[in-house]
């Protein structure tokens, strides 16, 4: 299967390595708290762009998809499964999976709106998105997307209420349970 050979993807396959140096851990109780709006358990659960698997180490456990070759060799590294994979296109089957988390990655993904619909097909009814992401349109994030930009990053930034917006389009239930700089939107997806 051919993935994703973006700018971006191509960036953190080569630094790969340095990636975690200085990095904080990812915020558990914050990704606990978006996982609330869901109706566990959450078995089985897939950590999309999840690069090194920080956020996935914080939960415990979860299922690293990444498109970078890299990243995923330090992911397995830590313990974790790990699986090479486009966030828009899972190689993963419809309705199989208790929660999809994707941190600090949506922004670097080329199709935001392909990766929020294909989170929403893997996930069971009851299950939950959680994303944490960067508002643009704060201070501090205007200062972020300079930054990526100049770093040779293509990010693109959605604000807490466009992404909630592209999860509803995806058949979502949204939830904001943290607004700011850094924030999360949770979506829900429906009995049926
Ligand atoms: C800033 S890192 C975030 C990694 C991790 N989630 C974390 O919080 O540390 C962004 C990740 O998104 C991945 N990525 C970018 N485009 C992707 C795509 N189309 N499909 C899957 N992963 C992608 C990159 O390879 C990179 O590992």
């Amino acid at each position: 299967m051919r993935h994703t050979a973006t700018r971006d993807v191509s960036l953190f396959d080569r630094f790969a390595r340095l990636y975690e140096l200085g990095m904080p851990a990812a915020d558990a109780d914050r990704l606990e708290a978006g996982l609330a709006f869901g109706t566990g358990p959450f078995e089985r659960v897939l950590d999309v762009g999840g690069g090194t698997g920080r956020a996935a180490r914080a939960l415990g456990d979860a299922t690293v998809i990444d498109a970078a070759q890299g990243m995923l060799t330090e992911a397995r590294a830590s313990g974790l499964d790990a699986v090479q994979g486009d966030a828009g296109r899972l190689p993963v089957r419809t309705g199989s999976v208790d929660a999809v988390i994707i941190v600090d990655a949506l922004h670097h993904f080329p199709d935001a709106a392909a990766a929020i619909e294909d989170a929403a097909r893997v996930l069971r009814a009851g299950g939950v998105l959680v994303v944490r992401e960067f508002d643009p349109g704060t201070w501090r994030g205007r200062g972020l997307v300079r930054m990526e930009h100049l770093v040779g990053f293509d990010s693109t930034f959605y604000t807490a209420d466009d992404l909630a917006g592209l999860m509803a389009d995806a058949g979502l239930v949204t939830f904001h349970p943290e607004r700011g700089f850094a924030y999360t939107v949770a979506g829900v997806k429906r009995g049926d």
